[in-house]
């Protein structure tokens, strides 16, 4: 969801950026431009600054998942004859 329409600054953004130190509106607008040209957004803003209606509503996190990429071939047959295309497929597991 977007809450800064004017410089199109998403709720993760502001969530991430709040989770990342910014404790004011000011911390906000200096690292996401978000409530710098309308202003229309600055209260919605504020809500998910430290003490707001929504700074502890769905915590967005990064997680970090640590596994090697699994590597997989598949032979394509033709007419029951073994096939000389074999394509290799890296498949990596997402969070
Ligand atoms: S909607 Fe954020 S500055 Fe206009």
């Amino acid at each position: 969801m977007y809450i800064c329409v004017c410089n199109a600054v998403t709720e993760r953004q502001v969530r991430a950026s709040v989770d990342a130190g910014a404790m004011t509106l000011s911390d906000l607008q200096f690292e996401l431009g978000v409530a710098t040209c309308c202003g229309c957004c600055a209260a919605t803003a504020q809500e998910y600054l430290p003490g707001g209606r929504c700074s502890s509503v769905c915590n967005v996190q990064s997680v970090a998942v640590a596994s090697a990429p699994v590597t997989a071939s598949v032979a394509i047959e033709e007419r029951g004859a073994p096939a000389a295309n074999t394509i290799p497929i890296t498949l990596v597991a997402a969070a």
